[in-house]
């Protein structure tokens, strides 16, 4: 599959290094240009190209995004009409900048990408591990316990197609229900950076 990254930075580089190893095509972008991201490409290996975050948005028929919140309005909303956006985003009021929307709880940062990007089916997904451990424990997955990866979106299709690729880097997918509800595994609840199995996190999350 091609996979376009926006974000090439702890998590979004995670993720291209996950993907490109399980046999997927990634185009990387960050906020900088595709010159700043050739030393990476060539260190990950072939399946890794530089771009625009125009052209990754372009290119990926799944689109990661993974920068900070406070960025979502400045994302290129065309190239990703019609596709599978992950993302990875947690709202840090102190990084982001205040949202009283998100502060009393009205909405939630994945439905703010929503809206930005109103053609796209967003999944929320890749959020609730720290990029060093999203980057080793799936290779560390066993047939006793497997790092589960909680999943909301409101998209049937959009979401499995998310599993799949959880499934493909060695997690879990837990599908934590529609795209509000990935207010239940964003910062300050029980799963988050809890690093915990399927079964755990389904339970945390009273889901079945
Ligand atoms: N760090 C973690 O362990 C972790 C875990 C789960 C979820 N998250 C969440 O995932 C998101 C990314 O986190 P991170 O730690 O990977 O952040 P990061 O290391 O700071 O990387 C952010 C990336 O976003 C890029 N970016 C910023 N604005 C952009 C724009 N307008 N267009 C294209 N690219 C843009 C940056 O590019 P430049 O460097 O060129 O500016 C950088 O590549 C955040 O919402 C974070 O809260 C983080």
């Amino acid at each position: 599959m091609r996979i376009g990254i926006v974000g090439t930075g702890h998590v979004g580089g995670t993720l291209a290094r996950l993907f490109s190893r399980a046999g997927h095509e990634v185009a990387v972008a960050n906020s900088r240009g595709p010159d700043t991201l050739r030393g990476f490409a060539e260190e990950v290996g072939d399946r890794v190209r530089p771009a625009t975050a125009e052209e990754a948005a372009r290119f990926g028929e799944v689109v990661v995004v993974s920068v900070p919140v406070g960025r979502y309005g400045q994302l290129p909303a065309a190239p990703m009409a019609g596709k599978t956006v992950i993302d990875t985003g947690n709202y840090y009021p102190e990084r982001d900048g205040n949202d009283p929307d998100l502060d009393q709880d009205r909405t939630t940062s994945s439905e703010l990408l929503q809206q930005h990007l109103p053609e796209a089916s967003v999944v929320k997904a890749f959020n609730t591990m720290r990029w060093e451990h999203l980057g080793e424990y799936g290779r560390q997955s066993s047939a006793q316990r497997r790092y589960g990866i909680p999943v909301s979106g409101d998209d049937v299709d959009a979401k499995r197609r998310v599993f799949d690729l959880i499934e493909q880097v060695g997690f879990e997918p837990v599908d934590a229900g529609r795209l509000a509800e990935g207010r239940r595994h964003q910062p300050g609840t029980p799963v988050y950076l809890a690093d915990l199995s399927g079964a755990e996190l389904h339970s945390r999350l009273g889901t079945p």
